[in-house]
């Protein structure tokens, strides 16, 4: 009795000391605030290395610096920053954002603190003079940007790429014949690529602004009052000007041999700014969630096929089955993006969540249903005689089902299991869209970098390769193993 009193005086002190310290940290902490943006927008946001820069990330720190709070940059897909503020995943966008009609039913913007206008990019001696003439051409534009809206609506219907750098290299691969994109991101692109110009006449005047969910009002205020001030005091020229100033990269001499052309991109794709890194660190994050959801899957797949084959070869655990083929069928019947997409902006949506453990729960739980398939066919296929033997041993039905049957069951699947995981590894590409930075969102890095569309691609294509060939090499070995205990 006496040890419980005391244990429960210890555990009380520990609460009490706990929750004293969390109230501290609380007041000592400064309020943080996320900030959405795509960050391949220069001189807005921008990647310098692994750091994101630009006006913007500017405005952003100063605003910080004056009311003592933090903002936290997520770089993420252009085409859902406005779901993922509607949505609470950030507070903030800060992203070059134009000020249109449609967007402020859906959020409310701060007051504007830059002007813009969207312009049209061409190469030298395009036939393409002026506005009138891109009804008559291919037009590429970013998803879901102001650019692309007005272009939909009042010129053409545009090749949509996911940010304006792709479309440029698009452009210079001849897939589009004109680029429609915001004026200084345009002005950025052209010092850097060779041949390509802006033509003087632009397509639409604009303003940029922040956006926040509707009823965020005191952050709304806060903003509003801070941008007001850096006005009247000048600090949101002085930034925007001096990143306006550094915004022209100089182009370097292009070698005139294929291989001296080919030297080149290698070392602009790769060597220059360390931009390796982003493949590798890429490969890092790729192979991390590959691996956790190949053991979700495993484990949840197993579960499941045990299920499944107990309620078809006894006939109990019918509830539980039930629950199972629902769930197989809604997550084979729904695309993985989706998936991926429910689960970070719907489920949780308004945590603040690690989008790598997002990740591999997202594929753990859509691996595990094919995973559970397999199992269960590898279950079904070993002989009914084999069940009944064992009963008849007097083993019961759990252990016949370890011991006997399970083990043929998996020699049996393996192959296709290999197969999952091999489809899993690669789907994993598609992390790009809640903003992970995988392997092949690391090559797209490069590619909104550099221009250049064909060593990235091929990069990162051979580092794929190389991990199937790998893991292909290890499953034959696994099973020529097992074949081996065969006996
Ligand atoms: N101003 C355009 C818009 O609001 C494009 C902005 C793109 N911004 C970016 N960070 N990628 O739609």
């Amino acid at each position: 009795m006496n040890r419980l009193r005391a244990l429960s005086l210890a555990l009380a002190c520990m609460l009490t000391a706990l929750l004293l310290t969390a109230c501290d940290r609380q007041e000592v902490q400064t309020r943080t605030y996320t900030v959405g943006m795509e960050a391949t927008f220069p001189p807005y946001e921008f990647y310098r290395g692994t750091e994101i820069v630009g006006i913007d990330v500017d405005i952003l720190k100063e605003i910080g610096r004056r009311n003592q709070v933090q903002f936290k940059l997520e770089d993420m897909a252009f085409d859902s920053i406005i779901t993922a503020v509607q949505t609470g995943k950030v507070d903030v966008v800060a992203s070059g954002l134009t000020v249109t009609e449609d967007r402020r039913r859906q959020v409310n913007f701060t007051r504007s603190y830059a002007g813009a206008k969207q312009v049209i990019i061409v190469p030298e001696g395009s036939s393409v003079k002026g506005v009138d003439d891109l009804k008559k051409v291919r037009v590429g534009v970013q998803h879901g940007s102001s650019g692309d809206t007005y272009v939909t609506e009042h010129i053409c219907e545009p090749e949509r790429y996911t940010n304006g750098a792709l479309a440029i290299s698009a452009m210079n691969a001849g897939k589009v014949d004109a680029v429609v994109l915001d004026n200084a991101p345009a002005e950025n692109h052209v010092a850097g690529s060779h041949g390509l110009i802006i033509l003087p006449e632009a397509v639409v005047e604009e303003e940029y602004a922040m956006a926040l969910r509707k009823g965020n009002d005191d952050l709304l205020t806060m903003l509003n009052l801070t941008l007001d001030e850096m006005e009247a005091d000048g600090t949101l020229a002085a930034i925007i000007e001096r990143h306006m100033r550094e915004n022209t990269p100089e182009t370097e001499q292009q070698a005139d041999s294929m291989a001296g052309r080919l030297a080149d991109d290698f070392r602009t794709d790769f060597v220059k700014n360390e931009r390796w890194r982003y493949l590798a660190d890429g490969l890092l994050v790729t192979v991390e969630i590959a691996l956790a959801a190949a053991l979700i899957g495993i484990a949840l797949g197993f579960l499941i096929a045990v299920v499944r084959s107990t309620a078809d070869l006894t006939g109990r655990l019918r509830v539980l089955d039930w629950f199972c083929r629902v769930y197989l069928t809604v997550v084979r019947g729904t695309p993985i993006v989706v998936q991926l997409l429910i689960i970070y902006f719907v489920i949780f949506g308004s945590v603040d969540i690690s989008k790598v453990l997002v990740a591999m729960v997202a594929f753990g739980l859509n691996s595990a249903a094919y995973v559970a398939e397999i199992i269960r066919s590898g279950i079904m296929s070993v002989d009914r005689g084999q069940m009944e033997a064992g009963r008849s041993l007097g083993l019961s039905y759990g252990t016949t089902m370890r011991s006997v049957i399970l083990p043929q069951a998996f020699k049996n699947v393996l192959p296709a299991l290999g197969n999952e995981f091999i489809v899993l590894l690669k789907e994993t590409s598609i992390c790009g869209y809640i903003a992970l930075q995988d392997l092949t969102k690391g090559g797209d890095i490069i590619r909104s970098q550099t221009y250049d569309a064909f060593l990235p691609l091929f990069a990162v294509a051979a580092i794929y390769l190389c991990m199937v060939m790998l893991l292909s090499h290890m499953l034959k070995k696994l099973e020529l193993r097992l074949k081996k205990n065969e006996r």
